[in-house]
């Protein structure tokens, strides 16, 4: 049922401040304002020497944010990989390293083959997954389910934020166990994940601001997202998601990887979208964002009121998003992503929830 709608995808991202609510009502306790994960581990994050994460698509890009939240909350080192790559590379892993494997469906033919490949090789696995009852879910040692409810559309969204929701979650217990974060520290990142629904909430306000710029992306053929930190994943995600459901072209970029290659592809013809909410690398990918202002390039940033008070550049569209804590920003950032590519592909008349050549569940590998 598509409530009010017009597409699952629209309905799904609408969504989201209720069921990424949910999910952080199962993983934190709010009168103790501690992080309660609802299941027992087996193992101790004291022991985790390594961490692998390995997904899909936009499961995989969930994993590669918190790949960051485990190596600056919890100091464990973190590889993220595809699945299809981790299974035939048969990446060494050590017996007690935490393999983590993240999907919606549960069911990702290449995912469920990894997983298979580190149980083999003795590893702890953990499953974020959003159906309790799939493969994935009955076969992993661990299961954390994220509450997102039935994802219809393809292009998957509230999914997305229901696993960041856990993810941070667990790393914060990691961060604590392994005593790199102090009692205040956790209350302090609990406090920012608590804020997180409303912020998303808010986040959706600026949707008539998104809709007109989608007209203009949607005369483009390439499209370039940037970002730095947790924000590069995300800007991997927007680019994903805008060439799944609009069918344009186009790729995500460190921002630091610009001078290396991309910066090639600047004109006026090619937007660039920089996220960037004001944070310990923002100066940084200012200046990124000056060298594509200087080569003619049309730049929409996503930032806070004080990310927009210091990028002053000319040929900018500024998304003003609400200010918060700096860990947690892609959870809120994913909104105004989802919604530009959402309303491109509205724009541009596709089958938004089905799009071409796509499966919501990718069984076959
Ligand atoms: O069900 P899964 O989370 O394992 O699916 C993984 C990918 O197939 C999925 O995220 C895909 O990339 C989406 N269509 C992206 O929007």
């Amino acid at each position: 049922d598509k409530a009010n709608y017009r597409h699952f995808m629209a309905k799904e991202i609408h969504e989201q401040p209720e069921v990424v609510g949910h999910t952080l009502a199962r993983y934190i306790d709010m009168a103790s304002e501690r992080v309660m994960l609802p299941v027992t581990l087996p193992f101790d994050f004291k022991d985790i020497q390594r961490v692998s994460i390995t997904a899909c698509g936009t499961a995989n890009l969930a994993g590669y944010v918190a790949k960051y939240w485990f190596e600056r909350l919890a100091r464990i080192p973190v590889e993220i990989d595809i699945a299809s790559e981790f299974r035939y590379r048969e990446a060494p892993l050590r017996k007690g390293d935490l393999a983590i494997f993240i999907s919606q469906s549960g069911e990702t033919a290449d995912t469920l083959a990894a997983l298979r490949y580190a149980k083999g090789e003795g590893a702890h696995t953990l499953s974020v997954v959003n159906v309790p009852t799939s493969t994935i879910a009955r076969e992993s040692e661990t299961v954390l389910q994220t509450l997102a409810g039935p994802e219809i559309g393809v292009a998957s969204t509230k999914a997305f934020t229901c696993q960041l929701m856990v993810l941070a979650s667990l790393a914060v217990a990691a961060g604590k166990t392994r005593g790199e974060l102090s009692d205040e520290d956790e209350t302090k990142l609990v406090h920012g994940l608590v804020e997180i629904p409303r912020l998303m909430a808010a986040a959706l306000t600026i949707e008539p601001q998104i809709e007109k710029l989608a007209r203009d992306i949607s005369k483009s053929k390439d499209v370039l997202y940037l970002g730095r930190g947790t924000s590069y994943p995300l800007a991997l995600e927007g680019a994903l998601k805008l060439k799944e459901i609009s069918y344009i072209h186009a790729e995500g970029y460190a921002a630091g990887e610009l001078k290396h290659g991309p910066i090639a592809l600047i004109d006026e013809n090619m937007p660039v979208v920089v996220i960037a909410p004001h944070d310990r690398v923002f100066e940084k990918t200012v200046s990124n964002m000056q060298e594509v202002a200087a080569r003619g390039g049309n730049i929409i940033l996503m930032t806070d009121a004080k990310g927009a008070a210091e990028a002053t550049i000319e040929s900018l569209v500024t998304i003003v998003l609400p200010d918060m804590a700096a860990t947690f920003t892609p959870m809120v950032y994913a909104v105004p992503v989802q919604l530009l590519a959402y309303h491109t592909a509205v724009v541009m008349g596709t089958d938004v929830d089905q799009p071409r050549n796509l499966a919501k569940s990718v069984t076959v590998e």
